[in-house]
């Protein structure tokens, strides 16, 4: 199976127990991160990429009209359901591959990809996609798992991240790989410096990255030039 299918396959099935465990494998921490990485979007008309159950979509939609896109189904169902009850109308769902996306050049003000980017095949290609219907002058924001830099912090961080999360994550989501490919993929990551260089292929500039909560977390905003 191709590493696509297999993400696809995975997300649709943790998507019942997703949102309770980023709250609790994070203690709680998931929502400022997103709403930090939304305060980053100007207003008008933002895409969100790999929405998953709509996390980061809800935040942008207090001040923007949101596209909420993901390939899995099975999030989109969750996404749409959760817009029903809390009567949020701004927002659609539209199904779409990050690294393929349906949208015309220059659409959105703004694009933003929260944990999602690490899971796509070919993170140049879902970049460039986003750099490509934003238009001159928009914002392309990731919010991404990073290596804390402190190495007290961080070889505390990584016990928990790779010796008791995956055990949490195995029993509440009852799937044995999902919550093990986490660590592993975020350490197969690139570093800041590196992913600022992956930004700046397609034509970002100005890159900037916050790191959030030691460095577990950054949040990385580029801007399309004009022209
Ligand atoms: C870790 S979840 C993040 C969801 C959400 N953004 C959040 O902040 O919780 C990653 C999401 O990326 C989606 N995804 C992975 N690869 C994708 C691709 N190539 N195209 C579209 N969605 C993709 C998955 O289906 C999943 O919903």
């Amino acid at each position: 199976m191709q590493k696509k299918e297999k993400i696809q396959k995975m997300f649709a099935g943790i998507s019942p127990r997703y949102d309770f465990l980023n709250n609790l494998l994070s203690l709680g921490q998931d929502r400022q991160w997103r709403r930090f990485a939304a305060s980053k979007l100007p207003e008008g008309f933002i895409l969100d990429v790999c929405s998953g159950t709509g996390d980061v979509a809800i935040e942008v939609s207090g001040k923007s009209d949101v596209v909420a896109s993901d390939f899995c189904a099975r999030m989109l169902e969750l996404c749409h359901s959760k817009l029903s009850t809390r009567g949020i109308g701004n927002v659609s769902c539209i199904q779409n591959d990050a690294e393929n996306l349906s949208f015309h050049d220059g659409t959105f003000d703004g694009a933003v990809v929260a944990f999602g980017i690490r899971n796509v095949a070919d993170i140049r290609k879902a970049l460039s996609e986003m750099h490509r219907v934003v238009k001159d002058g928009g914002k392309v924001v990731v919010l991404e798992f990073s290596k804390p830099t402190n190495p007290f912090f961080r070889a505390g961080y990584f016990f928990y991240f790779k010796k008791i999360l995956p055990v949490i994550g195995r029993i509440f989501s009852r799937d044995n790989g999902a919550y093990s490919y986490l660590p592993s993929s975020v350490m197969a990551f690139p570093e800041r410096d590196e992913f600022t260089k992956l930004m700046e292929e397609p034509g970002l500039q100005d890159i900037e990255y916050h790191d959030l909560t030691f460095g577990i977390v950054t949040v990385y905003v580029g801007t399309k030039s004009h022209g």
